[in-house]
């Protein structure tokens, strides 16, 4: 599905011409496709419904690659569940309609506060990641006279082949238990009051594009499960975590939803496992870009620049991750193109979306700034006071405000000066 497409030299939002959008709702906006979210969504899903072992399967979208109130409803009415990691994005999904018992927790500080309030609304699952966390939960759950239902995150030792800020199932990890000691720490929590084992759960890494990994990952989660099932310990699901990636510049190939899951399910049948997925890039990344508007340019002494009207407080990923965003001027011009660095207005160098990126531009011009959709407005922060840019969501020919542009005053509200 392309819901980001040409039509009479104009760059459309499904049937929405941008340049619409940014008169109405000014400049940068974060424009996000019901249809493209819709259908990240369904091709998980069908291909679940269409294998024996995906039975049951709960795809459980990972909040943080975009937790917007919309999103999250749109999701939730198509029947997801969510990876969450913080009380505040339990908050946020059971606002956005969420069904608690379709909710598992991830992340390795889970406070007192955010177990209370995760036991209280029911959750599926606490993804646990240590030894004192266990404990934690178990005293927590005690107090409330109640029984938390667990998985050990198991570290299975898998190099994802991607960026190191993103890959999380190596050794070296902060994240998980380490393997060895998964079955050790299985029999402890069997034997503590108040957790329930329930689950296995495992999370290798971000943006891949090869799904081996995956299944390497698989493998040696499954010899685990048959070591605890000898030790008298079942688990009823196997949580594979998110992970699959996007394509984000033309050469890169995207593996379908079938060809990342299928080998897996294969693995899985008869099992009578339940599955647990958390994609979180996968389903809303290339449903979303980022619209902005040409400031100046400016021909340096060695260097052309593109001066934006976004910037790394809106999108981080380029200065992070090196994060590559296809820029495309919204009207194409005909003219000869030139290699412009496309920077901020934020003092720093890292400030970039892209470098060395051929454009016929002038001043005023539209670019979108693609596959934005994912850790775009999740991580945008108010660095240099600018207020983050506002949300539409585009269905059909309607455009709707999902999230309003902040303003300064609002930056602001919550500080004060000292009285003399
Ligand atoms: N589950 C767990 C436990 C995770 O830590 C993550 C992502 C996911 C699921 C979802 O992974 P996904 O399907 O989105 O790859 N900000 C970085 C990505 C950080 C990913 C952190 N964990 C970026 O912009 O590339």
């Amino acid at each position: 599905m392309t819901p980001f497409a040409l039509k009479n030299g104009v760059l459309h939002a499904e049937a929405v011409a941008l340049p619409t959008i940014a008169e109405q709702f000014d400049t940068p906006a974060y424009v996000y496709s019901r249809a493209a979210l819709e259908a990240a969504l369904r091709e998980f899903h069908d291909v679940l419904a269409a294998h024996p072992a995906g039975a049951g399967a709960l795809v459980c979208y990972a909040v943080k690659a975009n937790a917007n109130l919309a999103v999250l409803n749109l999701f939730a009415r198509l029947g997801a569940g969510f990876d969450i990691v913080s009380g505040g994005e339990l908050q946020r999904v059971l606002a956005a309609g969420a069904d608690p018992r379709k909710v598992v927790f991830s992340g390795v500080g889970k406070s007192v506060a955010e177990m209370q309030q995760a036991l209280e609304a029911g959750i599926f699952c606490f993804n646990i990641e240590s030894v004192p966390e266990l404990e934690r939960l178990n005293e927590v759950a005690g107090q409330l006279g109640k029984q938390a239902p667990i998985s050990l995150r198991v570290n299975p030792n898998v190099d994802p082949k991607t960026h190191p800020y993103i890959s999380t199932g190596l050794k070296e990890a902060k994240f998980g238990v380490a393997y060895d000691d998964a079955l050790a720490l299985y029999q402890r929590a069997a034997a503590l009051p108040h957790i329930a084992v329930t689950g296995i759960d495992c999370h290798i890494g971000s943006q891949l594009l090869d799904p081996s990994p995956f299944a390497e990952a698989l493998d040696r989660i499954l010899a685990l499960i048959d070591q605890l099932a000898a030790e008298g310990i079942a688990i009823h699901h196997i949580d594979l975590g998110g992970g699959l990636g996007i394509k984000y510049r033309e050469d890169q190939v995207q593996p379908t939803a079938a060809a990342y899951l299928n080998p897996l399910l294969d693995k899985l049948t008869g099992r009578g496992l339940r599955v647990v997925l958390e994609p979180g890039r996968r389903l809303v990344g290339n449903a979303g870009l980022l619209l902005t508007r040409v400031e100046y340019l400016k021909h340096g002494e060695a260097k052309d620049f593109a001066i934006i009207d976004a910037a790394m407080n809106d999108l981080i990923r380029p200065a992070l991750y090196d994060g590559w965003h296809d820029i495309l001027p919204v009207t194409p011009r005909p003219d000869a193109t030139r290699d412009y660095d496309v920077v901020g207005p934020i003092c720093e160098s890292g400030d970039f979306l892209g470098l060395a990126r051929p454009l016929a531009i002038e001043p005023g011009d539209l670019l979108a700034v693609m596959s934005a959709g994912a850790y775009g407005m999740a991580m945008a922060s108010n660095y240099n006071t600018r207020p983050r840019a506002v949300e539409v969501m585009v269905d059909g020919a309607a455009v709707h405000v999902i999230r309003q542009r902040e303003t300064v005053e609002q930056l602001y509200a919550g500080e004060s000066v000292l009285p003399r």
